[in-house]
């Protein structure tokens, strides 16, 4: 029998060691033999070492390598090595995974579970105003529509009153109990003339207005919408940056004042996925987007360091039907005023920016993550699909 390693008060630590190591070459049987290492050997020096270096440093193990004479430990130490290596990329794996379950675990929250919060800035008055920028049609109509069925008087903004009244009246048919008024301002014209942008602040001053709603952008109704840069005029790229960009900003500097003293008060911007993609053909666009996503975050967070209650929030939109877009309701693309729902859904969700209707995030995230080239190849057969659309719509009605 061999003898088992024993301790005594004078051996080091690294003694015993050795010795459990001895005995447990000699317990599988091939001690200074020169056949090949045994499954049961090597399971018995892994349960020693694994018992005495799990934590072990490098030069621990190249100590042990040192003991060997006949290449067994090496071959164990390398099998050890190995289970570690596997143990710590299992944990990475682990981690990895519990990180991913609880990313899914708080988009089926924010999209299924969550109760609506919106209420919170109807609280305590009987009379409070939203106001939406261009509500005159499409998604943001939409939202004059929501924002009535939730039990605010809703400001409509847009640049046709004819359009506008006969939003207003069907407004009122549908919810009677409720006050709306008409803003009417060019948006291309009022965004370079501070005294219009400051006469439309003046005529919101008596209200209890205490949201906001960015709506306006797109391509105010310009055709095509898909073109290559070179062939655009500089008064295209001024619509774009001035609707996406420069009148948000703008209406949102004048009011701020007001909501900051109404608060708690809503900012809510509309963006666009091709703020978030490649978007050839409509790269203004998207960038005015980028930009519109940008400042609203950065807004939300100076409200936050000025100490106002203003929560300032970007919403994510892939493609939807309205006014401006008429397209056949699918999975995909909902109707402009479930996408209004879908977004004031989303307030008081504790973001910045969010993909409101969780069918884009769905399509548009899974995008996103894909390797860069894959992404730009669908990104690209999509626009594209969208340009030839365009052009056909537009050889049938010159
Ligand atoms: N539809 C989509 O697939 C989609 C996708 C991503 C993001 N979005 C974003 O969603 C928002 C709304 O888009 P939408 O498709 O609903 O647009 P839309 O149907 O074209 O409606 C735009 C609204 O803005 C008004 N408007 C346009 N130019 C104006 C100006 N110069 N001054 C004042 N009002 C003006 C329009 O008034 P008129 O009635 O007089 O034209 C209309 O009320 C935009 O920010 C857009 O970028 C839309």
């Amino acid at each position: 029998m061999p003898r088992r390693p024993t301790t005594n008060s004078k051996s080091s630590v690294r003694e015993v060691d050795r010795k459990q190591f001895r005995y447990a070459v000699f317990a599988g049987g091939c001690r200074n033999s020169r056949q090949p290492c045994r499954t049961e050997t090597l399971e018995a020096i892994i349960t020693v070492i694994r018992g005495r270096y799990c934590s072990a440093s490098s030069k621990h193990f190249a100590d042990m390598d040192a003991l060997t004479t006949n290449g067994i430990g090496t071959r164990a130490m390398n099998l050890v090595r190995q289970t570690s290596v596997m143990t710590a990329l299992a944990s990475v794996g682990g981690l990895w995974g519990a990180y991913q379950l609880q990313k899914l675990a708080s988009v089926v929250y924010l999209h299924f579970l969550r109760p609506c919060s919106i209420d919170q800035y109807a609280k305590g008055s009987t009379s409070t105003w939203a106001l939406v920028t261009g509500s005159s049609d499409g998604i943001g109509k939409g939202f004059a529509e929501e924002l009535c069925q939730r039990g605010f008087n809703v400001v409509l903004h847009g640049r046709n009153q004819t359009k506008l009244q006969a939003v207003k009246t069907q407004l009122l048919e549908k919810w009677p109990q409720r006050e709306i008024r008409i803003l009417v301002l060019d948006a291309l014209t009022g965004v370079r003339s501070a005294a219009d942008l400051q006469e439309a602040a003046n005529q919101l001053e008596d209200l209890n207005l205490k949201i906001l709603v960015n709506n306006i952008g797109g391509s105010g109704g310009l055709k095509p919408a898909w073109l290559p840069l070179a062939q655009r005029k500089p008064e295209d790229t001024s619509l774009f940056l001035d609707l996406n960009a420069a009148f948000p900003t703008e209406i949102t500097r004048v009011l701020l004042p007001q909501l900051i003293r109404n608060g708690p008060a809503l900012i809510l911007s509309v963006g666009s996925v091709c703020g978030e993609v490649a978007s050839p053909y409509a790269s203004v666009y998207a960038g005015a987007k980028a930009y519109n996503k940008a400042w609203s975050r950065s807004l939300s967070l100076e409200m936050v360091a000025e100490g106002h209650n203003v929560e300032v929030l970007n919403i994510l939109v892939g493609e939807v039907s309205s006014g401006s877009q008429p397209q056949e309701l699918n999975f995909f693309c909902p109707s402009s005023r479930r996408m209004a729902k879908a977004s004031l859904d989303k307030v008081g969700c504790g973001k910045d920016v969010v993909w409101a209707y969780w069918p884009h995030q769905l399509q548009f995230g899974t995008i996103l993550k894909l390797p860069r080239a894959i992404m730009n190849r669908m990104i690209l057969s999509m626009v594209l699909e969208e340009k030839a659309k365009e052009e056909n719509g537009m050889k049938k009605k010159p």
